[in-house]
């Protein structure tokens, strides 16, 4: 008998099916499901598209066919679930032709890239962690650019909370060390930022537009304005005047000049998170496209306004106040900057750096200001703030608490975020831009706060030329000693150590850099194991392969390996979705393993 088509696939016999009830058909497809249920014939994917349990085994009942395993409930018609978690069973098209049952083996949608944006918009908008993981896999498969789905995503956490977050941050950050991830973990490294935006939009309610003035002050008015705003706590007013400096095509730069210069009226705002929010809007807009500036950028003036600053704790106080001390300084940073206007080839990075992990904190600031009279333009002392930042994080010494991480990385997140920024804003003007490099000064104080966690300082290995020849030499091995160190708890030295051989051996910092994004990737990873990931992936790329650069990795291995393993939940549900989607059988997989 001739097949109404090639793409059909012969079933049974009608009789057949109406005896049984149902029937499978499979092949070189995924298998197929064939129910006759009063008076007609359903066809549909026979694995439950929860976990992949077999529908076969399920019951039918009024129309709706309930899978047995964890019970979701679907419209036999159609496949729509009445269980969202689950998701819809894929249908496919039935002919009975002289008696007997055909079904049609092909799923594929007419625009698959269409389909799957609306599956991930889905997946976000009810916070359905298996839906987004399918749809980002089917995004990726139908050769959506990463670049659009970090859009989609992006403008979603941007619509569906009252201000930026840090799922945006995860997103912008993954986002951000694409370029350097293998394709699978490229997925699940969408995954992970999807994720965190649709769980931190879950239940909010959605932002309120706000409009831009309907004059066009002068830019200095507008940067004045921002920060007398910002200062008085007044969110709209802020909010407006950001949204007319973009109407009125103010640069990136220009942008980044005036939040900065806000941002900074306190002192180490939210222990930094403020200012990173910032810095991370800014590189969302570079990855998804400045036309969407009046969009994302305003989500961060409410934090901004309302954050709390350092000139309200009492370690900033007393016994020396570092607030006045910086105050006193900034006045001078003009000055300073014109004298050193001169010489632009300063290079004295890594000594500086040494000299911000001083303990007196007066002399911490002259030598910025050495610095700056020697030439160091603005971002240089960014530069040189990362770097010491990190150190805080390699020497951190294993007596101190666990929580005392978070204060290390706290330091370096933000030096790199105003490292970032003032790389942004540039010197073309910089007697107006003297004032965002008040953020240098309150990171150098918040790195002399935190000096005790280097008390006594770990030791950083492969430095004075160790070799380190008990550890493996080869980088797969050494790469997977790396992953199992962090599959144990508490391998902080052990880490650092793996990651300095190989270095020192000359290996690839892009392949250990993978490494060190899979171990985070596979985990349950809090919010700042992916802050540490990628503002140590940023400094890397400032340092390059160099003693700085060692030390600087080192540091993103000793805090990931600090706070790994965890359950590894969304791994899993990435693992099944990945596996759905390629057409396999889970409950057999797991049945024969
Ligand atoms: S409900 Fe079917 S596998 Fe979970």
């Amino acid at each position: 008998m001739d097949a109404p088509s090639k793409e059909f696939a012969l079933a049974g016999s009608l009789e057949e099916l109406k005896i049984k009830g149902r029937l499978v058909v499979h092949g070189g497809h995924r298998p197929i499901l064939v129910i006759y249920d009063r008076g007609r014939v359903f066809a549909l994917d026979n694995r439950c598209p929860h976990m992949g349990f077999p529908l076969e085994r399920g019951s039918v009942e009024d129309g709706i066919l309930t899978c047995h395993w964890h019970h979701a409930r679907f419209d036999l018609e159609s496949g729509c679930t009445f269980d969202l978690w689950a998701d819809d069973v894929p249908i496919c098209p039935v002919e009975v032709r002289n008696g007997d049952v055909w079904v049609k083996t092909n799923f594929t949608h007419a625009d698959l890239a269409a389909h799957w944006r609306q599956r991930l918009a889905n997946g976000l908008a009810h916070n359905l962690g298996l839906i987004i993981a399918k749809a980002m896999h089917g995004q990726l498969a139908a050769g959506v650019p990463q670049a659009e789905i970090v859009r989609e995503v992006a403008l979603f956490g941007a619509q569906n909370r009252d201000g930026w977050g840090v799922g945006l941050t995860i997103l912008t950050a993954l986002a951000n060390i694409l370029p350097v991830l293998p394709e699978e973990e490229a997925y699940l490294a969408l995954f992970h930022g999807a994720r965190r935006v649709a769980a931190e939009c879950d239940g909010e309610a959605p932002r309120r537009e706000r409009a831009p003035l309907g004059s066009r002050p002068d830019p200095a008015a507008l940067k004045r304005w921002l920060r007398r705003w910002t200062n008085v706590r007044h969110r709209e007013a802020a909010e407006r005047t950001l949204l007319t400096a973009i109407a009125a095509g103010f640069s990136p730069a220009e942008l980044a000049d005036a939040l900065f210069a806000a941002e900074t009226e306190r002192a180490f705002a939210d222990t930094g998170h403020s200012l990173d929010f910032i810095n991370k809007a800014f590189e969302c807009l570079d990855l998804v496209g400045w036309q969407h500036a009046a969009a994302l950028l305003p989500t961060v003036v409410g934090q901004m306004v309302a954050a709390r600053g350092a000139e309200e704790s009492t370690a900033w106080r007393q016994p020396v106040d570092l607030v006045a001390l910086c105050e006193e300084s900034a006045s001078e940073l003009a000055d300073l900057f014109a004298a050193g206007r001169g010489s632009r080839d300063w290079s004295g990075h890594a000594a500086l750096a040494q000299e911000l992990l001083g303990d007196d904190p007066a002399r911490i600031v002259d030598a910025l200001k050495e610095a700056i009279r020697a030439g160091a333009a603005p971002a240089d002392l960014g530069q040189s703030l990362a770097y010491a930042a990190a150190l805080r994080v390699a020497r951190f010494g294993n007596a101190n608490e666990h929580a005392d991480w978070e204060t290390a990385h706290h330091v370096f997140t933000y030096a790199n975020a105003v490292h970032q920024m003032l790389t942004r804003i540039g010197t073309a003007d910089i007697d107006t831009h003297v004032t965002a490099v008040r953020g240098v000064l309150h990171g150098a104080m918040a790195l002399y706060l935190a000096r005790y966690l280097n008390v006594p300082p770990a030791r950083i290995p492969g430095d004075g030329g160790e070799q380190l020849d008990d550890l493996p030499a080869d980088p797969e091995t050494i790469g997977a000693a790396l992953l199992d160190a962090f599959d144990r708890q508490r391998q902080v030295d052990l880490a650092a150590s793996l990651v300095a051989r190989h270095l020192t051996l000359g290996h690839s910092p892009q392949a250990l850099i993978a490494t060190l994004a899979h171990a985070v990737l596979r985990e349950d990873a809090g919010f700042h194991a992916y802050q540490m990931l990628e503002a140590g992936v940023r400094q890397f790329g400032a340092w390059g392969d160099t003693d700085e650069g060692r030390h600087i990795l080192i540091a993103v291995a000793r805090y990931l390996a600090a706070h790994s393993p965890t359950e590894r939940a969304s791994l899993q549900t990435a693992d099944i979705a990945r596996r759905l989607m390629r057409g396999g059988e889970l409950h057999q997989e797991a049945g024969s393993s």
